[in-house]
């Protein structure tokens, strides 16, 4: 089989801004657990047709490998970015949803994520979209930090509990870079 990767399967230290990253989560183990959640999706939402909501930019990797894994009969996916503002109103920040022009009434539908870190965007956006009134509203994340949560619960779906470190890869970035490596890594510790 040809591979059109040009990273190393052999995995190695990646330096970005100066900073070391060591290999964390392979591939193949990636891979192995999107199809479980996948499994869990398919499982969940048998006779209906979810529509995923793909959170930019981070997940879009992510959601390219979550969404062919899950064949619904009538499977849609769009995509959505967060926009923050701040001292806009009392609460101190007040997000805002960009780019979601479908109708999401009675609709079941389920976010995705790359990573749920303190809560506070996860909160944000379930709550910008309970008030579009759909059916029933869930999160698929790949990793998930319990440890850091501050806001709101875990998500539903997680592909790994992982510790409090800055992970990159595999949509991941740092200052936009590291995105396209197929493995993740976590900066190192001395
Ligand atoms: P939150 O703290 O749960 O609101 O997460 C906010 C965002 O921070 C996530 O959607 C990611 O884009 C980013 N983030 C959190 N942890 C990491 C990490 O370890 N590496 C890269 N981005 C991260
Ligand atoms: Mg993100």
């Amino acid at each position: 089989m040809v591979t059109h990767y040009h990273v190393s399967t052999i995995m190695e230290n990646v330096v970005y801004q100066g900073m070391t990253f060591e290999p964390f989560i392979r591939r193949e183990e990636i891979q192995k657990q999107i199809q479980r959640l996948a499994d869990e999706i398919m499982r969940d939402y048998k006779d209906d047709n979810p529509l995923f909501l793909c959170v930019l930019n981070g997940a879009f990797v992510f959601a390219a490998d979550l969404f062919r894994l899950c064949q619904f009969p009538k499977s849609e996916i769009a995509f959505i970015r967060f926009k923050s503002y701040e001292g806009t109103s009392s609460t101190g920040e007040v997000q805002q949803i960009l780019g979601l022009n479908e109708d999401i009434t009675g609709r079941s539908v389920i976010i995705v994520e790359d990573i749920v870190d303190t809560g506070v965007t996860a909160v944000q956006l379930r709550k910008v979209l309970a008030e579009r009134n759909p059916k029933s509203v869930k999160m698929a994340a790949l990793l998930f930090k319990p440890a850091s949560l501050k806001q709101g619960t875990a998500p539903e779906y997680v592909g790994f509990n992982i510790p409090s470190r800055f992970i990159l890869g595999y949509g991941l970035d740092i200052d936009g870079m590291a995105r396209n490596l197929p493995d993740i890594y976590v900066l190192k510790q001395d």
